[in-house]
């Protein structure tokens, strides 16, 4: 019989090349992302109460106490036509659906960088995710998007960052006026 996948197999896995890799995000995420298709191949590590929906809005779950800062893995859980505001990570990032369809719109930024409070962006292309799709993050390029739930019912995604992500001030920006806002993320953390 198969050996079966789970958190703490992947964790293991993710130590090692989180440890070897150290800064180089890019040896991060393409070393985590076949681990991550392969956790989200096995259904049965995730409670339900992992990806239980809080209706017409959004909610995060903490799923690895342990280790949070080297890395935060969270079940984040979308109602049906809800959005994310554009966004960036300051991080690297593995994003892999578990049920349900993501629209992501990416965008890149135009400006010099020089200005804290505002910024210009660019689309940088739009693509539908589902089950067992993932899609990762690098700063500076390649970490800006919004997310959107097309799928008719919820969507859950799992979402493996570098660091400790509920620390990291992270930017919210207005794609009309360009105006940035700061923000911080909040999961919940279940017994
Ligand atoms: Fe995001």
């Amino acid at each position: 019989m198969a050996e079966t996948y789970d958190l703490s197999a992947f964790m293991r896995e993710l130590d090692v090349i989180v440890d070897e890799e150290k800064q180089n995000f890019r040896a991060i995420v393409n070393r985590g992302k076949p681990l991550l298709g392969r956790l989200l191949a096995e259904k049965k590590w995730l409670a339900a109460r992992y990806y239980e929906p809080r209706q017409g809005g959004s909610v995060q779950y903490l799923l690895n106490k342990s280790s949070v800062g080297k890395y935060t893995i969270t079940s984040v859980v979308f109602w049906q036509g809800y959005c994310t505001p554009v966004h960036n990570h300051n991080t690297w990032g593995l994003i892999g659906i578990w049920r349900g369809e993501e629209q992501e719109e990416r965008f890149k930024r135009a400006d010099d960088g020089t200005r804290a409070d505002h910024v210009q962006l660019r689309p940088a292309g739009t693509q539908i995710n589902t089950p067992g799709s993932i899609c990762h993050l690098i700063p500076p390029d390649e970490e800006i998007h919004r997310i959107c739930t097309v799928s008719p019912e919820p969507s859950c995604s799992i979402h493996v960052y570098g660091g400790d992500i509920f620390a990291k001030a992270r930017q919210q920006y207005d794609l009309e006026t360009g105006a940035v806002k700061e923000f911080q993320v909040k999961a919940v953390v279940l017994d």
